[in-house]
């Protein structure tokens, strides 16, 4: 039986495990990718973990989500990344840049590499036959020393275009109508792999903005085969030598199969507050729209912005909206600026703003209350543009600029008939994509060989190897569903010390009991009891580390959300399980002892273990982990397992 893309990929790429849906497989990692709000605990990570130097082809640190400094911690984060890629081998691209995914697409996405990223839209370079995924910070971290990444293995659906877009209808149509198809969940454990006829009718940045939001549908992964496109997107970039071909086998099987045909697309929009609330732009024309942005990493690119640059020339927005273009990278700005693009929509109206996330995750340009803004971006989450009653629409860049000439939400092939001159811009390329590389600093351009860290930057705390013995008190006693939320507060407050364990610690689970992290202090740590669905939520990895910081060993729950077990076993806290009749006997200050050898037991792969309370009766706990997650338990965590694999212990 033939192979799928992603199947050829995995295969190349397999360490452990085989490639049945559902079983975990190790891959290896070619390239790894972190931005600067989570790169600062990877980083510490890999410090933590005593190696030289990073071991995969590629590792780019990029400054993208927090480049506007309004005090000196996001600096001093900056600072220390840019000394970290260069005392470990990694590529820097310093703030103002770009965003990562724009950047890594410019420079390193290579056909048939698998990636890891600490950013949730990781898949965009699927556009060019990578197969990206997005994890967690640790993830990256041991990926980036030399071990496997392991993962279920996905499910793999082909996604079958025929036809051509017809003019007006976008990239960003495609991704539109499959999350008006298939909701935001649709995508969840699955790979989207594109084949079809009207694969090579779009072009790579096409295909990015389209890998880009399958994150949106919930997917692991998305990803395109290369051909002739590929090949010339890549020598436009100065890159032909990164190119090979990679697609599925003629007789490859999928797991199910979803036909879009191209033709029948028009312009779509996501109305708040939901990227799955898709419709036709014609069914909510006549919506006053406030402001207008053009950018972010799904269409932030020169070819994203110069339609919309097109649509401008020559006019001027309305004077009812204000129209931003933050270009996805420096080098779309430096080139938008060398074609003579940027005066051009300067002089129609528009405000230019550096290349930076930014406005994405609410750092500037947020949108006055009660108004209606229209965005190119991806996500349109309530609160998430910086006002809790926003009411943000995402739509393609020829539909803003539509929008912001018009002053109301219009289809651009209606405001063509009003005007009478006004053309499809259409999607082009520019003949080279000559952008400087003047603020990517490469190992070899290294300008640091040690760490600097500011006063806001603290060491990561590890864990001791599993005991014999484990004994604690029960500091307390919860309910069914606590969120990583209430484990480890996102405030703004709280979250400035995401590079600071033993501030950030000082916030744990004070949402519930404000005493708790100086009990925990006194107490020299203890153990944790909890209902169902314990830590729901984010995949925050802060949640299972500022406990371990705290001293807690171990969480006895009724049943555990599953990221957050896994991070439990990722910083060597013993997740057990309890029956409900056992959660209702146990109080708070009660004193709870494993009755067996807790080391001799995670590593023999016992199950059950005995629990004495206060001495006066016990209960039977139950540890459900593989034989990685006991590995990495009984070693106190996945640094330390990591660092042992690493150097053949
Ligand atoms: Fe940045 Fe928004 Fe993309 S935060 S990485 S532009 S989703």
């Amino acid at each position: 039986m033939g192979q799928t893309l992603t199947e050829k990929i995995l295969d190349d790429h397999l360490v452990e495990g085989e490639l049945e849906t559902g079983e975990e497989i190790g891959i290896e990692i070619d390239q790894v990718l972190t931005q600067d709000t989570t790169g600062t605990m990877v980083w510490l990570q890999f410090e933590a973990m005593g190696l030289d130097e990073v071991q995969t082809e590629i590792a780019a640190q990029y400054c993208d989500h927090q480049t506007y400094q309004f005090d000196f911690k996001n600096t001093d984060d900056h600072r220390f990344l840019r000394s970290a890629a260069g005392t470990y081998g990694a590529h820097f691209s310093r703030p103002g840049n770009g965003i990562c995914h724009n950047v890594h697409k410019e420079n390193f996405a290579a056909p048939g590499k698998t990636m890891l990223g600490s950013d949730s839209h990781t898949p965009t370079p699927g556009g060019l036959g990578e197969l990206a995924i997005g994890a967690g910070g640790i993830d990256v971290t041991v990926a980036m020393g030399g071990a496997p990444y392991y993962i279920e293995m996905p499910e793999v659906v082909n996604v079958r275009l025929e036809g051509e877009l017809p003019e007006w209808a976008t990239a960003k149509d495609v991704i539109l109508e499959m999350l008006r198809r298939l909701s935001v969940k649709g995508g969840v454990g699955k790979v989207l792999e594109y084949t079809g006829p009207g694969v090579e009718t779009l072009s790579v940045p096409e295909r990015t903005t389209i890998t880009n939001m399958g994150t949106e549908l919930g997917a692991t992964s998305s990803i395109f085969p290369t051909d002739e496109k590929t090949k010339d997107y890549l020598a436009r970039q100065g890159r032909e030598e990164d190119f090979v071909e990679v697609g599925p086998d003629e007789d490859a099987e999928y797991d199910d199969e979803i036909v879009v045909d191209l033709s029948d697309l028009e312009p779509l929009i996501a109305e708040p507050s939901m990227p799955d609330n898709v419709v036709p732009v014609r069914e909510v024309e006549g919506v006053e729209v406030s402001q207008v942005m053009i950018g972010s990493c799904t269409n932030g690119g020169y070819e994203d912005i110069l339609p919309a640059a097109k649509m401008l020339e020559g006019r001027e927005i309305n004077k009812k909206t204000e129209m931003i273009v933050a270009p996805g990278s420096k080098q779309a700005s430096e080139m938008l600026a060398r074609d003579g693009w940027v005066a051009e929509m300067m002089a129609a109206g528009v405000n230019f703003s550096e290349a930076t996330c930014g406005a994405c995750i609410g750092i500037g340009h947020v949108p006055a209350s009660d108004s209606v803004s229209l965005r190119t971006f991806n996500r349109n989450f309530e609160g998430r543009s910086g006002i809790d009653d926003d009411s943000v629409y995402l739509c393609s860049p020829e539909v803003a600029a539509a929008a912001a000439l018009k002053g109301e939400i219009v289809d651009p092939r209606d405001l063509a008939d009003e005007l009478g001159d006004l053309e499809d811009p259409g999607f082009e390329l520019p003949d080279e994509y000559d952008g400087s590389k003047a603020d990517l600093i490469s190992p070899d351009e290294a300008v640091d060989d040690e760490l600097v860290k500011g006063p806001n930057i603290k060491d990561v705390p590890l864990k001791d190897a599993l005991d014999a013995e484990l004994s604690g008190e029960n500091l307390l006693k919860m309910e069914d569903n606590i969120t990583t939320d209430h484990i480890t507060p996102a405030n703004a407050d709280a979250l400035m010390y995401r590079s600071n364990i033993p501030e950030y610690a000082k916030f744990t689970l004070t949402r519930i009991d404000e005493t708790f992290p100086e009990r925990a202090e006194a107490a020299d740590g203890g153990v944790l009891v909890a209902g169902e669905n314990y830590g729901q939520g984010s995949s925050r990895e802060h949640a299972a580390m500022c406990p371990m910081y705290l001293g807690i060993d171990a969480v006895f729950a009724q049943s555990f959300a599953r990221i957050h077990k896994a991070n439990l076993f990722n910083f060597g806290i013993v997740p057990f399980i309890i029956d409900e009749d056992t959660y209702a006997k146990i109080d708070q200050g009660d004193e709870l002892t494993v009755v067996d050898d807790i080391r001799e037991g995670v590593e023999s792969g016992q199950e059950e273990f005995t629990v004495s309370v206060n001495g006066d009766w016990e209960f039977t706990a139950t540890l459900d982990a593989s034989e990685r997650e006991r590995d990495m338990l009984a070693v106190g965590g996945k640094l330390p397992w990591t660092k042992q694999r690493a150097q053949g212990g």
